[in-house]
């Protein structure tokens, strides 16, 4: 099977870019060069691929855009009117549909996954089923349509409850969940293809990212968009624990301006990297700073702590700063802000989803 590919923008197959649509967008179609090249984005109709996507037209080093998602969390309407990019609908688990997504390819980002350490919990099989062997069957395909880069999305997680912080790359992984073990997997997979197979590969370790299209009206929502979407209707926010815990939180701009450089610069590393700035803020900071943008105090619905969660994270930024000098993360209350934003506009388009 290759896949039921469809239309949301387009490229063309051999791997370049066609530069129409938004591809193309603010009239420097006629300067996008012949170098540039075909990018496949596995997960892209998720929340940061489809955030990624819109950024990966509009660089002049990419001409065409292949997500590959089975939309089993993502949304087909996350890429509407994003030019330049095709939609294959299939699972990373079909090597069929990997192989015809990759060829001609430059670049893969592979954020296709079975996020949330809560459903790994539910379901500890399938989990490992899409995160670990499904990131060796987009390896594979990678290295057999002579891809010259992988840029895989691994997670803070694999960390586990670290004592001490920040949590620097070369401290030993301690997995507390299903979830973080099917990331460590997922990253010392794509790291055993580039010591084996000389595969350009850079394992990035997403601490917790926020923004707009991340959805809120799901069990396994993350914390970010719960509190937004409650706030904004008027809800008690959900609290699990006593909000003491901590987070890197990291802004999706932030993430996807890196992600679109390492791209661009056709980066790799030997080692996994830690993709945050080394903030820590805890969720009472977070309540603190939605009572701020809405300007009243909101009620809490406290519930018990969440299995598996990590009390505390926080990233060394070291070896990204090494690999990204330039980069200039978003502020935390501006990510914020433009969370909320973008929220109220998808509580008045579909109140009934939430900002699902
Ligand atoms: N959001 C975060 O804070 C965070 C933190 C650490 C790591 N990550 C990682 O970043 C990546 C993207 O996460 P996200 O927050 O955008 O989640 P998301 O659920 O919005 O995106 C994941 C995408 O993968 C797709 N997908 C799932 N199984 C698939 C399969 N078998 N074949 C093809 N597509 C499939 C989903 O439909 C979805 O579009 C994931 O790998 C996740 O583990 C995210």
């Amino acid at each position: 099977m290759d896949g039921n590919r469809d239309g949301v923008g387009s490229a063309d197959g051999d791997g370049r870019g066609r530069g129409d649509g938004a591809a193309d967008g603010g009239g420097d179609g006629g300067r996008r060069g012949e170098r540039a090249v075909r990018v496949v984005v596995t997960g892209g109709a998720g929340f940061i691929g489809a955030n990624l996507c819109r950024s990966l037209v509009e660089s002049e080093a990419v001409g065409a855009v292949t997500v590959l998602d089975d939309l089993s969390s993502g949304r087909r309407e996350n890429l509407a009117g994003v030019g330049g990019v095709e939609l294959v609908e299939a699972s990373i688990l079909d090597p069929d549909a990997l192989a015809g997504a990759m060829r001609g390819a430059a670049s893969v980002v592979h954020l296709a996954a079975r996020p949330s350490v809560a459903r790994s919990l539910a379901d500890p099989p399938a989990t490992h089923e899409v995160n670990a062997t499904g990131t060796m069957r987009v390896l594979e395909a990678a290295r057999a349509a002579d891809v010259a880069q992988v840029i895989v999305a691994s997670s803070s997680s694999v960390y586990g409850p670290r004592a001490t912080l920040p949590s620097a790359e070369t401290h030993a992984p301690a997995p507390a969940s299903p979830y973080a073990a099917s990331k460590l997997a997922a990253e010392s997979y794509a790291l055993a293809w580039q010591r084996s197979f000389g595969l350009g590969v850079l394992a990035l370790r997403f601490f917790n990212v926020f923004g707009p299209l991340q959805p809120a009206g799901h069990a396994y929502a993350a914390v970010i968009p719960a509190f937004a979407a409650a706030a904004l209707a008027g809800e008690p926010l959900p609290l699990d624990g006593d909000g003491s815990q901590t987070r890197d939180f990291t802004y999706v701009g932030s993430v996807v301006a890196l992600l679109v450089d390492a791209v661009e610069r056709r980066l790799s590393a030997d080692t996994p990297v830690n993709l945050a700035f080394g903030s820590r803020r805890s969720l009472r900071d977070v309540i603190s700073a939605l009572e701020s943008l809405v300007d009243r105090p909101l009620a809490l619905e406290r519930r018990p702590p969440r299995p598996g969660d990590v009390p505390h994270s926080q990233a060394d930024t070291t070896l990204l700063r090494s690999l990204f000098p330039d980069a200039r993360p978003v502020p935390f209350e501006d990510g914020l802000a433009e969370t909320l934003r973008w929220m109220r506009g998808e509580l008045a388009a579909r109140p009934a989803a939430r900002g699902r």
